[in-house]
């Protein structure tokens, strides 16, 4: 769809992709309102869209918390009023980044376990039911103009996870359900409203800094952050053109960045045997991440074994190993079988296609 001339809205434009996403869309000539929790991002929002807004394009920005439905009703209504009685496009984005273990270490007290709860309240208060407040108040809107586009972001989480990601992976599989009932409602009863869903992977944003477990003890940003800027391989900026680039070709899904789009082909090749190498691989991870948390007291991971390893090898997984973490799978297989770079990669692309052209038949 083209967004030149029309009017859209965007929840959680005060930081990283949904700035972005208003800046983005005021530059290409599009009317843009959008809420935010915080009014010093909101206020920047503003100038930096306006610096760059085509002529005549309207910006306002105002301060809602999605989990209030009675200010997403009135912010709803404002924004109409504002537009002369149109709004066609929204972007359901606001969101935090959240962990949540269902098996809690040995040594947790009751406190650590309690905290560990309210965090999965919060996540589903803001990221699921967030997203269908957001949805209720703008969404009869959309359906009453001529053409409209309902555009949310779901995550790499919202089809695959790794261990203790349980609250941010539930509430976003929960976004990526409600996005595809609304999707084939509106093929039933509203055919000229589209719906995309919004798989980013790792994107630079003030996500993993603003997030509890980014905070140690004392209540300073951990290396996570820097960690986790290191390996996410877009820039909010890019990461809003990607998904207007999925806008204005039609899609109802919208993979963003390499990793999520590779983390969706390992998805369908080998999903069980992926979880399992990845849930024996997370103890590590995690005990790495969170140094407070001795390795001896979370609960030992069961071993993969050699069998489980080969199937996972078998259906794909040698493939994914190989592009995400290449020279460790490289020299691991080399040394373990004994053979050369090309021979590897030769092999394990033929499985990985092998596998990927049976299994696109029978999964979306
Ligand atoms: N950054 C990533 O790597 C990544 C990956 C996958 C999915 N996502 C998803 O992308 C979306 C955007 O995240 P981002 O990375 O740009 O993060 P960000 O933290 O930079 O921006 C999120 C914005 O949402 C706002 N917000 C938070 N709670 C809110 C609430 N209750 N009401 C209104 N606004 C609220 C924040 O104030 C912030 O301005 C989120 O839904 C997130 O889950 C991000």
């Amino acid at each position: 769809m083209k967004v030149e001339g029309l009017v859209a809205m965007v929840t959680g434009g005060g930081s990283g992709m949904g700035r972005d996403l208003v800046v983005q869309l005021a530059k290409a000539g599009c009317h843009v309102a959008f809420c935010d929790v915080s009014q010093a991002g909101i206020d920047e929002t503003v100038k930096l869209a306006q610096a760059t807004a085509r002529k005549g394009i309207r910006v306002m920005g105002g301060k809602v918390d999605v989990t209030d439905r009675e200010g997403l009703q009135r912010f709803a209504e404002e924004v109409v009023s504002k537009n002369n009685d149109k709004l066609h496009l929204l972007f359901a984005n606001a969101g935090i980044a959240s962990h949540g273990p269902l098996i809690h270490d040995a040594n947790a007290t009751a406190e650590q376990i309690a905290s560990k709860e309210r965090e999965w309240d919060r996540c589903f208060e803001i990221d699921f039911f967030g997203v269908l407040y957001t949805l209720r108040a703008f969404l009869p809107h959309i359906v009453r103009q001529d053409k409209g586009y309902v555009v949310v972001t779901s995550s790499v989480n919202g089809f695959w996870t790794w261990p203790e990601h349980s609250c941010y992976t539930a509430a976003k599989f929960g976004v990526r359900g409600l996005t595809e009932s609304l999707l084939v409602e509106t093929y039933a009863k509203a055919p000229h409203v589209q719906v995309a869903c919004v798989h980013p992977g790792g994107v630079r944003t003030n996500i993993v800094r603003n997030s509890t477990f980014a905070k140690n003890k004392e209540g300073k940003t951990s290396d996570i952050t820097g960690d986790f800027d290191k390996i996410a391989g877009l820039s909010s900026a890019e990461a809003a053109e990607w998904i207007l680039d999925g806008v204005a070709r039609d899609h109802t899904r919208i993979l963003v960045g390499y990793d999520a789009v590779l983390w969706d082909k390992m998805n369908r090749l080998s999903p069980h045997g992926g979880y399992k190498v990845f849930g024996a691989l997370g103890r590590e991870g995690i005990a790495q991440w969170d140094p407070t948390r001795a390795s001896e007291n979370i609960v030992q991971a069961k071993k993969v074994s050699l069998l489980g390893w080969l199937r996972f090898l078998k259906d794909g997984g040698l493939f994914f190993l190989i592009f995400s973490a290449p020279a460790t799978a490289m020299n691991l297989i080399r040394q373990l079988t004994g053979a050369s770079a090309s021979q590897v990669l030769t092999l394990s692309a033929i499985l990985a296609l092998v596998k990927l052209q049976r299994s696109s038949r029978s999964r979306i």
